[in-house]
């Protein structure tokens, strides 16, 4: 077994990393509020620790990271707060189409885009084709994404399928309808991690998790550290999973 070993630094072990880590990137707003911020501070600099985990998640091996970004009940915040998000989102998909040569990262994004701007949905777009060649990891970012959304969209979509003869209801299988979700082709994430103290799955990858391990932190998103993905990943090596067997 080879040991990632630094002082006080949780002891992984690197030959077993879980292949896809999902991330709700929870605790923006009272991280800056804490500082006497206004909550888009908190936004601006949760987008940068996403930028941090994501090369750092590449770096150390991770096949997959999902990360929860704005959620399909997030327009329910003030005007002036979703706008600031989006504008961020644009920012920050502006810099990643310029800087996606050097850091190879494959991206791809989960929910219904409609509506978001047109600017930003061909940003979006854009970023997916000019890393599509891109292998070795991906980081899929959830907007506009809800679980429940997401199912009702694969059934819609697969019973649309049986209308035109395409499927048959009758030899449906669990693999059959994942294959209608926006994380086709995606492994299932073997760890789930909510920072900001929360113990809630807020509609986040609700028929992927089915199995998942889940890892709960008080820190807040843009306090989120290296260090901290690794001490959830510690914690997962300890977990026995058995899939409902012995
Ligand atoms: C997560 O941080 C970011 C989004 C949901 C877009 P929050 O904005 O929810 O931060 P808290 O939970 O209010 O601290
Ligand atoms: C979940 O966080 C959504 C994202 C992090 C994008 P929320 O802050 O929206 O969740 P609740 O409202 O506390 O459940
Ligand atoms: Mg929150």
């Amino acid at each position: 077994m080879a040991f990632f070993k630094r002082q006080h630094t949780p002891q992984v072990d690197m030959e077993h990393l879980p292949r896809h880590v999902a991330i709700i990137m929870d605790g923006n707003g009272r991280w800056a509020k804490r500082r006497g911020l206004p909550r888009t501070a908190g936004h601006a600099s949760g987008a940068e620790t996403f930028r941090r985990i994501a090369t750092y998640a590449k770096n150390i091996g991770l096949d997959y990271l999902t990360v929860y970004a704005f959620s399909t009940e997030n327009w329910k915040r003030p005007r002036e707060e979703v706008e600031a998000i989006m504008k961020l989102l644009e920012k920050y998909l502006c810099e990643a189409v310029e800087s996606m040569a050097r850091d190879r990262i494959k991206m791809a994004f989960f929910g219904d885009l409609s509506p978001l701007s047109p600017r930003l949905q061909a940003l979006c777009r854009e970023t997916e084709e000019i890393s599509k060649g891109y292998e070795g990891f991906q980081a899929n970012i959830c907007l506009n994404y809800g679980g429940r959304d997401e199912i009702v969209r694969a059934a819609r979509a697969y019973a649309a399928d049986c209308l035109e003869g395409r499927a048959d209801p009758n030899h449906l299988t669990e693999a059959d309808f994942g294959a209608y979700m926006f994380s086709r082709g995606v492994p299932d994430p073997d760890l789930v991690i909510r920072p900001s103290g929360e113990v809630r799955i807020s509609n986040f990858l609700l028929w992927q998790s089915a199995y998942a391990e889940f890892y709960f932190t008080d820190v807040l998103w843009p306090d989120f550290s290296e260090k901290e993905l690794l001490k959830a990943i510690a914690d997962y090596q300890h977990r026995s999973r058995r899939y409902g067997g012995v």
